[in-house]
């Protein structure tokens, strides 16, 4: 895969016009366009049918946390929309995810339409190992857990995980070339760590075992966010 093939640009913003506008500025440097519960809340479905018209793919990062009948059902909407990937939360359990993944290769057998790729959310990459035990009550080693959770994830018949980038070296050498890896909390050098907890270079990332890159603010703080962008894609490039 080329650098930008890499690279899942996330439309952390509001408004149709920008969304689209964002996509527009991109479209020659990357190919997958996230769109999360900001973005879909606000201006609904019609943004990803507008994307794919622009000849991008879309990642819908709504992370699917409910009862197996309710998800599946999600899956096939997610699937008639014609999204390339979406995601589900690991924690929402193996029968969930098991009949999430059934679901979607049934429908999309039937319709004769393409099987979007089905992701596992692991742990989020604003949790750390104190909020994990102080918060969320789970006192296991963080790598253990989303190992853990990864293993669930792949049971079920999903295509792959989102982890943070060091989980990516644990997960790595356990599921193979075929479970997909989708990094978030990306931090190149010259950026500020906002939020995220487990963070790690772009090039670092990818040495470890991520597939694929999320971006956002590393990219959109910038002063130029395209020349930030291209940055970055020069430091993946032979990674
Ligand atoms: O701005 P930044 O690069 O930190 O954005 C990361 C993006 O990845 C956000 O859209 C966030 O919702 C998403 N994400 C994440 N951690 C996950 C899954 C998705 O940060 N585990």
């Amino acid at each position: 895969m080329k650098p930008g093939e890499r690279i899942i640009l996330a439309l952390d913003v509001s408004g149709y016009d920008e969304a689209i506008d964002i996509v527009r500025k991109f479209r020659e440097e990357v190919d997958i366009f996230k769109i999360g519960p900001e973005l879909f809340t606000s201006v609904g479905p019609g943004i990803v049918e507008e994307i794919n018209s622009i000849g991008k793919k879309v990642f819908l990062d709504l992370k699917f946390h409910d009862i197996p009948n309710t998800v599946c059902k999600c899956a096939v909407a997610a699937a008639k929309l014609g999204v390339f990937m979406f995601n589900v939360h690991t924690l929402g359990g193996l029968e969930m995810m098991k009949q999430a993944a059934r679901t979607l290769t049934e429908f999309c057998l039937e319709k004769n339409i393409e099987r979007p790729m089905l992701i596992g959310v692991t742990i989020l990459t604003s949790i750390d190992q104190a909020a994990l035990r102080d918060e969320l009550g789970i006192n296991i080693r963080m790598s253990t857990h989303v190992k853990y959770l990864a293993e669930l994830a792949r049971r079920a018949g999903l295509d792959g995980v989102v982890a943070s980038p060091e989980d990516a070296e644990i997960i790595r050498p356990r599921f193979g070339k075929d479970f997909l890896i989708i990094t978030p909390g990306i931090r190149p050098s010259w950026t500020a760590a906002d939020d995220q907890k487990r963070i790690l270079a772009p090039r670092d990332a990818l040495r470890r075992g991520a597939d694929y890159l999320v971006i956002g603010r590393a990219v959109f703080s910038q002063p130029d966010p395209v020349r930030a962008l291209k940055r970055i894609k020069e430091e993946i490039a032979g990674a």
